[in-house]
């Protein structure tokens, strides 16, 4: 099986990128830094860039792509956290901008070169549904996409479509709080959690691989969040 990973140079998508090659599937891992193309090479993945925020370079760059299988959408800014009050709107719109809308033009970009039987697998986040003050406009971003799923599901058949559901995940996506102030905030996160630990980019990784490849699930939106939702249970 062949998978384009579209931000599969760091985090999420690079952890997917190596358990798929470990499992013996092509991988192309995309990303827009040719500088974090290293780490995907050193395991075997092919890598390609592309700045998904413009929809005529999707096109072009699926356009040029041999057929695929499995398309994995890991794209994101880290921008539109606030409270509501102070929140910059326009970084809110970098927000949408860097992770609704990359998501979205890779994902009608591919179509054609998907194959019949494949599989596109968003990448959403539990800032959705978490209700956690602070994150209103991470919470639209990804809401979002992930109402858009089980509809995408039923229209794009035989194509299977799926979103996986982070919670917090030690990632580079956290490099804008610096270490101490990021370690404190992990610890004080994974307290609120039911496993009591931040997720490792693996975790988020075997999840995709199973949306990926097991071909009875559609339409599904699955949390790996580490059980944010029993927090008050
Ligand atoms: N880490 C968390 O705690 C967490 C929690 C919930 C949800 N998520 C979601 O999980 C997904 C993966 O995040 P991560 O934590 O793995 O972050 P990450 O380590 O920063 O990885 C993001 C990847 O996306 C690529 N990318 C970003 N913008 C792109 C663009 N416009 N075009 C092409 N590639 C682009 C990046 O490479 P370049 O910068 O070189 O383009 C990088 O490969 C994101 O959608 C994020 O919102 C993460």
């Amino acid at each position: 099986m062949k998978y384009v990973i579209v931000g599969g140079t760091s985090g999420i998508g690079l952890a997917t990128a190596r358990m798929a090659r470990d499992a013996g599937h092509e991988v192309v891992a995309v990303g827009r830094d040719a500088a974090k193309f290293a780490a995907a090479h050193a395991f075997g993945a092919s890598t390609a860039q592309l700045d998904a925020t413009s929809l005529p370079a999707c096109q072009r760059f699926f356009g040029q792509q041999e057929h695929f299988d499995h398309l994995v959408l890991c794209a994101s800014a880290s921008a539109g956290v606030g409270r509501f009050r102070e929140l910059n709107l326009a970084e809110l719109r970098r927000g949408f901008d860097g992770k609704f809308w990359p998501q979205l033009h890779c994902a009608q970009a591919a179509l054609p070169a998907l194959r019949p039987g494949g599989s596109i697998t968003f990448v959403g986040a539990i800032s959705s549904r978490a209700l956690k003050p602070g994150t209103a406009g991470l919470a639209a971003i990804n809401a979002a996409l992930e109402a858009m799923v089980p509809i995408l599901a039923s229209e794009l058949r035989p194509t299977r479509v799926n979103a996986v559901v982070p919670g917090v995940v030690d990632t580079p996506w956290w490099s804008h709080v610096p270490p101490a102030a990021r370690q404190q905030l992990f610890e004080q996160l994974a307290s609120e959690v039911a496993v009591g630990r931040v997720g490792q980019p693996d975790d988020l990784a075997s999840a995709i691989l199973f949306l990926s490849t097991n071909t009875f699930v559609t339409g599904t939106i699955l949390d790996c969040d580490g059980g944010w939702k029993l927090k008050n249970a």
